[in-house]
């Protein structure tokens, strides 16, 4: 998965968005030069976007128009050079032709007023705006508030206004109240658009098209037939250059009431009444909605967080976490999180979900498996049940998309032996798309008005509210954090965690082929 990958990403018969104005804020920023502008490039080379589509980029950089597009250029070629492929020069030109630079700063009217003018000169041709805030959030109200009191969240009989709005959608449950409130106070629920580009990766939707499209799992997707829930994403990425953010941050805020919640919801979630953006984000918030809140006694046993120590990951040495780029010294800040959570409904009682993730470990993997019970009784002498790993159905969702069922088969030769053995769906076998990072997908939805792929205020609040316990529990345990070894596959206290139901992670390590 490439921000540049050298085949589709869009459907064949996509059809162009309806023309509009984007307008990036932030448009000399890191999120823009590494994810929207590809993503865009990758809708464009795809024709799923307009001829009368533009990009207005506004930041506070000093660039001329020009001098702005020659520094997309020069990312561009960067980035797919390190994929291993090329940017279509006709494909980037086309939209370079399109693409625009205000230089102004967030808080003055007057960059808005130059915004205005700039989204009347391409109207009528287009129908609307969508303004992209891939800023840091210290600006999201204050950019709200001012395209509001600029007129510009006015919306006409035809002409759309949206706000796209990325995570970090607040720092804990009131600061996101506060957020959703001024974001409410400047427009309409149904024009706000809070991404989480999770929700864009291909293989998190086909979460719900393998329960809801299929008529064998939905009977058996619940507590008396799964022993427990685990939901993976390592990376081995390491902080990289973004200390500052990060360390400030921690893995459980940058990763679990967002991403790892909304692949909890498209497990654990009822069957929506209709395929309408409301009904499955009703029946998302539901589901995060229950989970248990951890007691501040149980956190120091169900959830677990380390940081990562020197070690090398595929060959490269890693420095400790608080050697990085602006990271404190005496930073306690967590690279890795492991809870044990519970979801307190009648379909998934007593049936523990376990969540990991961090940075730099050894292997890069998101998953989510599913555990079945074990049989009842075992006939098979020479192969004792505790040797036999129970069925589990494991969606991987990054890389190596697919899902596969691991089964119990017998060994050939005339003793009764069993072994296990997977039946395996890969994407790349069936599809010849490439996964997109997500954005793409995202970006088209907003431009034709699909919120379903979207965060709802209650969504968000509910995530917060399931980890603020957790976080208040650790900031009054500062110094109690475990660590781990750069490359390994994370503390032994995730190991505990899990082990004290008498369960075990999934191996990070893809088996060898027997
Ligand atoms: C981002 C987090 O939202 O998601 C990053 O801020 C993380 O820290 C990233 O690396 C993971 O996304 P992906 O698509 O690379 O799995």
């Amino acid at each position: 998965m490439t921000a540049f990958p050298g085949k589709p990403v869009m459907p064949k018969d996509a059809t162009p968005a309806p023309p509009s104005t984007m307008i990036i804020f932030g448009g000399s920023g890191d999120l823009t030069k590494r994810l929207v502008m590809p993503s865009l490039y990758n809708l464009a080379r795809d024709g799923a976007l307009d001829p009368a589509f533009r990009i207005v980029a506004v930041d506070i950089a000093e660039h001329d128009e020009d001098g702005y597009r020659a520094f997309l250029t020069e990312t561009a070629k960067g980035l797919a050079e390190a994929a291993g492929s090329e940017v279509d020069a006709k494909v980037w030109s086309w939209l370079m032709e399109r693409t625009g630079y205000v230089q102004g700063d967030f808080d003055t009217p007057a960059t808005y007023e130059a915004v205005k003018e700039r989204i009347l000169a391409n109207e009528p041709e287009s129908l609307g705006a969508v303004f992209y805030f891939a800023v840091a959030p210290r600006f999201f109200g204050p950019i709200a508030d001012h395209l509001a009191a600029a007129g510009l969240m006015e919306e006409g009989e035809k002409e759309f206004r949206r706000i796209v709005v990325e995570k970090p959608f607040g720092m804990d449950l009131d600061s996101a109240r506060a957020l959703n409130t001024r974001l409410l106070a400047a427009a309409d629920e149904h024009q706000i658009f809070r991404i989480d580009h999770f929700l864009g990766k291909e293989t998190v939707q086909n979460v719900m098209a393998m329960r809801f499209g299929n008529g064998i799992f939905e009977p058996i997707w619940n507590r008396n037939f799964i022993d427990n829930v685990q939901i993976t994403a390592a990376e081995t990425v390491t902080v990289e250059r973004r200390g500052r953010f990060y360390d400030a941050t921690g893995a459980m805020r940058d990763m679990v009431p967002n991403h790892m919640f909304q692949l909890l919801a498209m497990i654990a979630m009822e069957p929506p009444n209709s395929f309408d953006a409301d009904a499955i984000r009703t029946e998302k918030a539901k589901v995060i909605q229950a989970i248990k809140k951890m007691r501040p006694e149980d956190a120091a046993q169900y959830a677990v967080r380390a940081q990562y120590a020197a070690g090398s990951i595929a060959g490269e040495p890693v420095k400790d976490y608080i050697e990085e780029t602006d990271v404190a010294l005496d930073s306690r800040t967590e690279t890795f999180v492991a809870l044990r959570l519970e979801v307190e409904n009648w379909r998934w009682s007593g049936v523990p979900f376990y969540i990991r993730t961090g940075k730099a470990m050894g292997v890069r993997k998101t998953e989510i498996a599913v555990q079945f019970k074990s049989p009842p009784h075992t006939l098979f002498e020479d192969t004792p049940t505790n040797q036999l790993q129970p069925n589990a159905l494991v969606i991987r969702v990054q890389p190596d998309e697919g899902i596969s069922l691991r089964l119990a088969a017998k060994i050939p030769g005339r003793a009764v032996r069993l072994a296990e053995v997977d039946m395996d769906f890969r994407y790349a076998d069936y599809f010849k798309r490439e996964s997109s990072t997500g954005y793409e997908t995202l970006i088209y939805d907003c431009l034709v008005g699909d919120a379903t792929l979207f965060q709802r205020a209650d969504n968000i609040e509910a995530g917060w509210a399931a980890v603020e316990p957790i976080l208040e529990a650790w900031a009054n345990m500062p110094g109690e954090i475990h660590y781990y070894r750069a490359g390994s596959g994370g503390p032994f206290a995730a190991d505990v965690l899990i082990g004290r139901d008498g369960f075990s992670w999934f191996p990070l390590e893809d088996k060898a082929p027997k």
